[in-house]
């Protein structure tokens, strides 16, 4: 969500902000812009994408070696040229690009009002801009101080950047609550929501913390505190190759995002799981592994996809460790007066690491003694920092906003935990657990034997691809994957669906059953195969058209469904990981036959900053 770059060197600035940009489409906006200063602070911004903001700029652009751009994902104002960012402060010597949001911006505008000055537009950043430059002006201090006193006055979640005609040797950057990423090179600094447009230049990064003020010149980066501390910069080395960023020959990044799988889902195995030697480590989870398998109870919060795989976590961290979960929307924990005690566990789920709603649902549980597990994608992410303890996906960076590989990712992780909390808990018997970590470490090969059908599975979404609504049932672990199927297909193709667990059907959902409605069951061979396949009959009576995913080999299901397609035999607890898949490809090929922005679906983001 909202997508910030700035650079300041001796590189000509402008095309490294509009690449930045496009490399930051991916988390979602509606507008785009950038400010360039070189004698003059020229401002170009725009409704709608980065291209249609490069078509409108007339000539070319001033040539400079600092500026910043902006994605703007409107919270305050609707999306028009004018609301875009960067935004000028009242005398057009200051410009800001802002992500987040003001909440006080409304008296701080009525008393800016009162003093004469007045808005071009409706955000609460341009209130923001104009609080800074009145502070500069009463106090007569520099560029970062006026950011730092008027930040301290200022509520809300927000990462800015500014620059001013009064200096133009810097970038004043500050965070609270939003991500914001330095990249370090030589005589040249780069800012950004996240390393995407940063690591083709360098892969040395500092990660701005809440709180804190950078000021990045070409001869340095000094950051401090609000409370105009110095902080020491700490510098990060990134793993992060340029081709994990890039399409890499797939027509869209969920595609292949869809089919590294095999590869994520290994690599999230890599250097943990051993079955041989009966290796299980997760070398995040450490000072508080007795915390963890004692737990009296453990509290999952995560938002959409990754909260899906908290209720996989559930079912799992259950049957083998026997300790009572809670799945909790974060969005709604964090409004509620949940019960948490002091050293109670609480895990937070989440590709980005960003989503405001699990951050505060973290800092909840955290002011009340609770011990944090982030389970993570993206490295160094404010989630991963606010955790006690963790473990990261390691799946790579995912860039379609529909979550696929993560969402396997995220299953890993949290089957590898389970196993070993119930091994040292010795709640699951020696044999047992040998036999489930030689299959676990199978699931990347049976992920790409389903990886094989793409092709069936094409098939089956062109002859539903005109459908108004879908039905997705499962039972069991399969339940919250008819959640995600169902989400996933909502999300990129715009089409209503529905998952539901197939037992619940008759008590509402049947009603919608007709000739017309086509039902996706996910009826793999486990302990409730036998229900389920009464579950398929009681839809074919009522004419809905079945597309069954089932285990290879199923002699009784394909004579009832009207379409099959096989997922390869695996335990129960694995089977998620591997049903999932057909889900995903049908939803992609849906959308992609329906003419859908797949990649960057109409109003979503990839990272929801905003509450
Ligand atoms: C997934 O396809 C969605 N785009 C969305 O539900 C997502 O899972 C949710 O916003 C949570 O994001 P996170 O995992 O980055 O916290
Ligand atoms: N609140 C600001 C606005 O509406 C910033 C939104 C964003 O994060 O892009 O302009």
């Amino acid at each position: 969500m909202c997508g910030i770059v700035g650079y300041i060197g001796h590189r000509d600035a402008f095309p490294i902000l509009i690449k930045g940009l496009k490399r930051l489409e991916y988390r979602g906006y509606d507008s785009a812009g950038v400010a360039l200063l070189n004698g003059s602070l020229e401002i170009y911004k725009k409704q709608g994408k980065v291209s249609a903001l490069e078509e409108s700029i007339e000539g070319s652009p001033l040539k400079t070696t600092v500026g910043m751009g902006h994605t703007r994902w409107a919270t305050h104002g609707e999306p028009n040229d004018t609301n875009a960012h960067p935004h000028y402060s009242h005398s057009t010597d200051y410009a800001i690009i802002h992500n987040g949001i003001i909440e006080n911006y409304g008296s701080l505008k009525k008393e800016l009002g009162k003093k004469g000055y007045k808005f071009r537009s409706d955000t609460d950043t341009e209130v923001l801009i104009t609080f800074i430059e009145d502070i500069i002006n009463e106090y007569d201090c520099s560029l970062e101080e006026g950011v730092r006193i008027a930040l301290s006055k200022v509520v809300g979640a927000y990462a800015i950047v500014v620059m001013s005609t009064k200096d133009e040797t810097k970038l004043v950057a500050a965070r609270k609550g939003s991500p914001l990423v330095i990249g370090v090179g030589q005589g040249e600094y780069f800012l950004a929501s996240d390393a995407t447009p940063i690591i083709e230049y360098t892969n040395e990064v500092v990660y701005l913390n809440d709180e804190e003020v950078a000021v990045l010149t070409r001869e340095g980066l000094e950051i401090k505190d609000f409370e105009a501390l110095s902080q020491t910069p700490y510098i990060h080395t990134l793993d992060l190759a340029l081709e994990s960023i890039e399409k890499s020959g797939y027509e869209h990044f969920m595609l292949k995002e869809i089919f590294e799988q095999p590869n994520s889902i290994a690599d999230c195995m890599r250097g943990r799981l051993k079955a041989a030697d009966g290796h299980l480590v997760l070398g995040g989870i450490r000072d508080y592994t007795n915390a963890l398998i004692n737990a009296e109870k453990i509290i999952f919060v995560a938002c959409g996809t990754s909260w899906h795989s908290c209720l996989v976590a559930e079912y799992i961290i259950e049957e083998l460790c026997r300790i009572p979960v809670e799945v909790e929307y974060a969005s709604e924990f964090r409004y509620r007066n949940p019960i948490i005690n002091e050293g109670d566990i609480v895990f937070a789920v989440s590709q980005s690491g960003e989503t405001a709603d699990t951050l505060a649902a973290m800092e909840l549980a955290k002011s009340k003694g609770a011990i944090l597990f982030g389970i993570v994608n993206v490295v160094g992410s404010s989630i991963a920092r606010t955790s006690h303890e963790g473990a990261y996906l390691h799946a790579g960076p995912e860039i379609g906003v529909a979550s696929t590989k993560a969402f396997t990712a995220q299953l890993v992780v949290l089957t590898m935990i389970a196993l070993k909390m119930s091994h040292l808990r010795g709640t699951i018997a020696e044999r047992r657990y040998h036999e489930m970590l030689v299959d676990l470490e199978r699931i990347p090969d049976k992920v790409a034997t389903v990886l094989k059908q793409a092709k069936k599975v094409e098939e089956i979404a062109y002859i539903f691809k005109e459908a108004h609504n879908f039905l997705y049932l499962g039972r069991g672990l399969n339940f919250p994957v008819a959640l995600e199927g169902a989400l996933k297909l909502k999300e990129i193709s715009y089409i209503h669906a529905e998952g539901y667990p197939a037992a619940e059907m008759k008590h509402g959902p049947i009603a919608l059953i007709d000739e017309n409605m086509p039902v996706v069951v996910i009826a793999t061979r486990d302990k409730s195969y036998d229900k389920i396949v009464s579950n398929i009959q009681e839809v074919k009576a009522r004419k809905g058209k079945v597309i069954a995913v089932v285990t290879e080999g199923d002699a009784l299901i394909p004579k009832m469904a009207d379409y099959i397609i096989e997922v390869p035999d695996t335990k129960d607890a694995f089977m998620p990981m591997v049903s999932v898949i057909p889900l995903q490809l049908l939803s992609y090929y849906i959308a992609v036959m329906r003419g859908c922005n797949v990649d960057q679906p109409r109003n979503l983001a990839k990272s929801v900053t905003v509450e």
